[in-house]
């Protein structure tokens, strides 16, 4: 799924209405999670510097390492859409059991991979609030190809 939130901005900080937009949609396509497994339903939505919104869910597999994250869903539905030159201005995150709850590692490195180091995730913290933090503070040391 995507939609457009504004024309392009790629680094200027963006306002509470769009921070709540952004949410509003992670929550939305949480509702869409396949986590039979978990009962743990993620969203997350993600906005590129084009001003493009791409959101995903979780899918889990039986399997249980097949699962695929929230967040790695949506980035690879991004990609289908926009292209490999798609970067990520920010993200949200949410959760359908009122948890906190931050992107794992895993998802760190995937973000990384179509992020800068000041793209801003919202996460959801202790008491039902939102958290923020850059790409550069959630994972300081990513692993890169070639370096
Ligand atoms: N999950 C996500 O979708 N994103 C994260 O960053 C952490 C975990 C999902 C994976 C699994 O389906 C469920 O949450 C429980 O770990």
């Amino acid at each position: 799924m995507s939609s457009e939130l504004s024309a392009e901005q790629p680094s200027a900080a963006l306002t509470p209405a769009q921070i709540a937009s952004l949410q509003q949609q992670a929550v939305t396509v949480a509702h869409h999670a396949y986590a039979p497994y978990s009962n743990f339903r993620v969203g997350a939505a993600l906005l590129l510097t084009d001003g493009t919104i791409v959101t995903g869910c979780n899918v889990e597999n039986a399997s249980y390492r097949l699962t695929t994250c929230a967040e790695q869903t949506a980035i690879t539905s991004a990609v289908a859409l926009r292209g490999p030159g798609i970067r990520i201005r920010a993200i949200a995150v949410a959760n359908l059991n009122q948890t906190a709850s931050q992107p794992c590692g895993a998802c760190r490195q995937t973000i990384h991979e179509f992020s800068t180091p000041d793209t801003i995730v919202y996460f959801p913290a202790e008491g039902g609030s939102i958290a923020q933090a850059t790409m550069a503070e959630l994972l300081p040391a990513a692993f890169l190809l070639n370096e």
